[in-house]
């Protein structure tokens, strides 16, 4: 069998990271990319195959394609959209530039990348396509409304797209994470305190107990797992002949992924804002 080649976005830390180092002692040819120049290096001096990609910028994301294209003679057989990020802040405190920038990255730079793709994969007559999704991707939660915006977009747009590449060779999986430690949570709590201005908000009160969340050290939540729990599903989603639509990490991500099934709308809305720590006090 030719070494399998898999593009990687957000490989600077936490999941990425672990998932480009776990395919590649698998022996995948990794294009494990990072969208700061000093992280490409740091991969690159830890071995791995390193571009430059940001999702915010079109073209850096064809740039690296192009660049993968020509060290691979066009082939790619998967592509893992890791990269994201959490911008926390009530709903009625998002400015536009602030849901739009949070939709740049988890969504936007993702179908442009992914849609730069499809075309070889299709040429190949073969090809995985794995979006890192979430559990909010699945159930809305407190202060989590523009992250929750991109991902509940993001699995409509996949489910689509799955259903869209139907007989193409082409799979569509979607992996929904629950916790898993990261830098997800300090990068989150960074976007938090650019964009969302406390001191003005109706939320205030409320904030104090989101910004002690954010900085919190350690796992914040329950059943935390750590990234390689990830890279067992990313294996399945690429190895497996019939890979999974939905592959839930985590059991908050069963636990939820199970209620949201059967329970009446206002009870899950009093579990779910029980389950982020805003039910009432
Ligand atoms: N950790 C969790 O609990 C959890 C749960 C569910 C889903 N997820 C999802 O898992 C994915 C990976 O997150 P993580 O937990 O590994 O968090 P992380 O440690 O914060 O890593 C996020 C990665 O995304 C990159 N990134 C952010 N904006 C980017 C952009 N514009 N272009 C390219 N890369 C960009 C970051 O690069 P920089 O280092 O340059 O910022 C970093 O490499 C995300 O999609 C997240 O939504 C995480």
């Amino acid at each position: 069998m030719k070494q399998r080649t898999i593009l990687i976005t957000g490989c600077s830390t936490g999941i990425g990271r672990c998932v480009a180092e776990g395919l590649e002692a698998r022996g995948y040819r990794v294009f494990a990319t990072a969208r700061k120049e000093e992280d490409v290096e740091a991969l690159q001096e830890k071995g791995l195959e390193s571009l430059r990609l940001d999702l915010d910028d079109s073209d850096s994301i064809h740039a690296a394609v192009d660049e993968v294209l020509a060290r691979t003679g066009g082939r790619i057989y998967a592509l893992f959209n890791n990269a994201g990020y959490g911008q926390p802040g009530a709903v009625e405190d998002l400015r536009r530039e602030v849901l739009r920038a949070q939709f740049e990255t988890n969504l936007f730079g993702v179908l442009e990348l992914t849609n730069r793709i499809i075309p070889l994969m299709r040429a190949q007559g073969q090809g995985r396509i794995i979006q890192n999704s979430s559990l909010l991707g699945l159930a809305a939660m407190p202060y989590r409304g523009a992250y929750n915006a991109s991902k509940f977009a993001l699995e409509g747009l996949s489910d689509t797209l799955r259903l869209e590449l139907t007989g193409s060779g082409i799979h569509v999986s979607l992996i929904e994470p629950g916790p898993i430690k990261s830098r997800f949570r300090a990068n989150a709590h960074a976007a938090y305190k650019r964009n969302i201005d406390p001191e003005h908000s109706a939320h205030r009160g409320r904030y104090a107990n989101l910004e002690r969340r954010l900085a919190k050290q350690g796992p914040a939540a329950p059943f935390t797992l750590p990234p390689e729990a990830v890279l067992k599903k990313v294996i399945h989603a690429l190895e497996s002949p019939r890979p999974k639509i939905r592959y839930y990490v985590t059991v908050p991500t069963h636990f939820i992924g199970a209620i949201r099934r059967v329970l009446p709308y206002r009870t899950l809305d009093r579990v779910l804002a029980w389950i982020s720590g805003e039910g009432k006090r």
